[in-house]
């Protein structure tokens, strides 16, 4: 009893304590209001902050948070005008995010003017970081998209992203204009090489990794980023090839090959969404009500924001012409669902006018400033706005990211021919001619890529001169640019091969917009693919294969080195040359990794993201094609296309046996599927085992086998492996008329290497 009452005497102290602890906050509270608002208060839950700070904004403020600027760098003098205008709206507080800031130095000069200004909102800054901060001057550029894609390495691709994420924060960035999830099916478009290939299985892993690495468990954390999927929906799919053309596309493709990346992509917590310059079907992307409100809010659950690409709203007006006026662009967007309006004017003062006349609710325009100001908060960016300009240099490109950047672009690399074992070249050749436009060239970054110090970009020649033996004479004959070879630089490469033992010659695409100073008239310069850079013709451009026939008919044993982010038409090169390379765009290391492929340091282990058709009349093609597509040839060109996604040889051997899959088959419960692999060479190497399904009967055409699952496998000489895939039961889904998914009763292959086993399954 005496314990209770002194127990209710301590009770009521304690009250008293608290009583007044409480009265002081709220007096010191009182106090704060006066001279520091609630919002500025970081001991503060993060939501009150918002309403705080959302209470104290008006319209126009509200609005400004939609408005995305451009970094200053990016203007030359002609564009003085938007630059004043975009100073005066940070100096107004109606700026929520930048792209295409230049630097740590650019970023804390811009956000000082945020965070002195009107109420002191810091703004988010976001880049296109593909692959890597590539637009950054000195940071990691590791393999473009399709590259990394070939290493069917999900993991590789979750900690290129997790790093690119620390550079960014480092540097002053928040938020990633990445991953893109188009399924690319057409090489006629320039931006396939930013893209992951051909397959929607492939595709979707790869972006929902760059997602994980990019944003961890909690975007707002440090070290971590906004990541922004890209582009909704299908701009990969332009009709004619050309980037921005409308895509016109069944229910069934959409929801059979578009669709599920971008779902995969929701589910994974993308915080923001991308639509496509193009239309679909008629409706251009920024104004689809239906795609980006009904579908992606509604039954995908998306609760983050959507920031339109570049200068798209306006184009709903001057391009696409389904609005008369800018206003009305801008209301078709932001009632179709669009939040942030990317790069220029004409936006805040017509989604004001919009808003006060009725025809935008005012709660479409707090939902979005709500999602914004909530990452601003939880980012801390109201705490700790600036960066340490002193830090930079020791967080981008160090040792760490440099190692990754090279272990990526060794896993990106795919030998696609090697007959009479040219390949791997010996190091005890007395003499090899290295040439070609792309032997000594940046076209290895691939898009996306700023000018980068020279001492970090590692080109073919570079890492052959290393890696060649100490009594090796390289020889390095550069014809000039792709546009530059001609009759007199070929007659000059034949001369020098004369005593050389091989030739190696490096040629393909220059996607690079390095020699771009930002001022869109320099954009296309010397580039044969890239954003915007489309091509009719998918061959070599200019005079290449004459260079590569001229070289071959010496009787020199060549290797061709191809660096290119779409596939090439390289029929003459696959059916003359004796040892064929793809490198795609291995990035800043890339030239070590080609040469350690070349005299056999790497073993290679990638495999073709995307097919790579004989001739561009083919297009589209691609491996999961319906049974009748190729019911007849075209009759002036030989069968099939060069090589077909998931083609890539090794320097060794390897043999599959053992393929298991259980004999009944539960409903909605994991396939079990097991197979033995076995390294029967004599060199060490990596094997991507791809297993594909194909539904033998079904009550609607189904592709001839469509891959469901993958992995890689370490194996030394002679050993060998069991390798286990769960397939989750939806794996053998399909389609029905009704467009709804099911999965039908009968037989099903499985495929993993040459093997196949059939099985059935049977609704009891
Ligand atoms: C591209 C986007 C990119 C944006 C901002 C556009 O031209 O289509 O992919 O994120 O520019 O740089």
């Amino acid at each position: 009893m005496k314990l209770f009452i002194d127990c209710q005497r301590y009770m009521k102290g304690y009250r008293i304590l608290v009583l007044f602890a409480m009265s002081i906050s709220f007096f010191s509270g009182c106090k704060m209001k006066e001279n520091s608002p609630l919002y500025l208060n970081s001991s503060v839950p993060v939501e009150r902050r918002v309403d705080d700070l959302m209470s104290r904004m008006t319209l126009k403020e509200k609005v400004g948070q939609m408005n995305q600027r451009i970094g200053e760098s990016f203007f030359t003098k002609d564009r003085e005008n938007l630059k004043m205008n975009m100073l005066n709206d940070l100096q107004n507080g109606l700026v929520g995010s930048y792209l295409m800031i230049e630097n740590a130095e650019e970023y804390n000069k811009l956000q000082r003017i945020a965070t002195t200004s009107g109420l002191k909102i810091p703004f988010l800054n976001a880049i296109d970081a593909i692959h890597g901060l590539g637009l950054y001057y000195g940071a990691t550029v590791y393999p473009t998209a399709i590259s990394q894609a070939t290493a069917f390495d999900p993991k590789m691709v979750e900690q290129i992203n997790a790093q690119t994420a620390v550079e960014m924060r480092a540097t002053g960035y928040h938020w990633a204009f990445w991953p893109y999830m188009s399924v690319t099916r057409d090489p006629r478009w320039g931006r396939v090489g930013e893209n992951f290939g051909e397959d929607p299985l492939v595709v979707s892993t790869m972006a929902v990794a760059a997602i994980k690495g990019l944003q961890g468990d909690d975007y707002t954390a440090p070290d971590k980023v906004i990541a922004c999927a890209k582009q909704v929906l299908s701009d990969s799919h332009p009709n004619n090839g050309v980037n921005v053309s409308p895509a016109v596309m069944s229910d069934r493709l959409l929801k059979e090959v578009y669709l599920p990346p971008l779902e995969a992509c929701i589910q994974a917590g993308a915080r923001t969404l991308m639509p496509a310059h193009n239309e679909i079907n008629g409706v251009p992307s920024h104004a689809n009500k239906e795609l980006l409100h009904d579908l992606v809010r509604e039954t995908y659950g998306f609760d983050g924001y959507i920031v339109s690409d570049w200068k798209d709203i306006e184009k709903l007006d001057n391009f696409h012409k389904v609005a008369p006026n800018q206003k009305e662009a801008v209301k078709l967007a932001i009632n179709a669902g669009v939040d942030i309006h990317m790069f220029g004017d004409n936006f805040v003062d017509e989604l004001v006018e919009l808003v006060e006349e009725g025809q935008v609710p005012m709660e479409r325009v707090d939902r979005t400033v709500r999602a914004i100001l909530t990452d601003k908060f939880r980012m801390g960016l109201f705490e700790n706005p600036f960066v340490d300009e002193d830090k930079v240099n020791d967080i981008i490109a160090n040792p760490e990211h440099r190692q990754l950047a090279l272990e990526s672009a060794r896993k990106s690399i795919v030998l696609l021919k090697n007959e009479k074992n040219t390949l791997p070249l010996s190091k005890s050749l007395q003499k090899i001619l290295v040439t070609g436009p792309l032997a000594d060239h940046n076209a290895i970054v691939g898009d996306w890529v700023h000018s980068q110090p020279d001492e970090n970009i590692i080109t073919v020649i570079e890492g052959i001169r290393e890696l060649a033996g100490q009594q090796m004479d390289v020889e390095f004959y550069n014809p000039g640019d792709i546009f530059d070879v001609n009759e007199e630089s070929i007659a000059e490469a034949v001369k020098r091969s004369k005593d050389a033992d091989a030739v190696v010659l490096v040629i393909g695409d220059n996607d690079n917009r390095t020699q771009t100073d930002w001022n869109l008239n320099h954009f296309h310069k010397n580039r044969t693919g890239g954003e915007n850079v489309d091509r009719a013709d998918i061959t070599l451009s200019g005079m290449q294969e004459e260079l590569a026939k001229a070289l071959s008919a010496t009787g020199k044993p060549v290797v061709v080195v191809l660096i290119n982010g779409r596939p090439l038409a390289v029929e003459w090169i696959a059916e003359n040359i004796p040892a064929v390379i793809e490198a795609w765009q291995p990035g800043m290391k890339g030239g070590q990794a080609i040469a350690e492929v070349l005299f056999g340091d790497y073993n290679p282990s990638g495999r073709l993201p995307m097919t790579i058709p004989r001739n561009g009349g083919q297009i589209p093609i691609f491996y999961n094609h319906r049974p009748s597509m190729f019911a007849h040839y075209y009759s002036d060109i030989k069968k099939g296309p060069l090589y077909w996604f998931g083609h890539g040889l090794s320097y060794t051997t390897f043999v599959y046996h053992d393929l298991n899959v259980p004999e009944t088959i539960v409903k909605d419960q994991e396939i079990p599927v097991s197979v033995m692999v076995k390294n029967t060479g004599v060199l060490a190497g990596d094997e991507i085992v791809l297993l594909y399904v194909n539904d033998k009967y079904s009550s609607v055409t189904t592709p001839v086998k469509e891959l469901k699952a993958f992995t890689r496998v370490h194996l030394e000489p002679g050993e060998e492996k069991e390798v286990k895939f769960n397939l989750p039961f939806e794996a053998l889904s399909l389609l029905d008329k009704e467009l709804k998914k099911v999965v039908e009763p009968g037989e099903f292959e499985v495929m993993v290497g040459d093997l196949m086993k059939t099985f059935e399954w049977t609704e009891k």
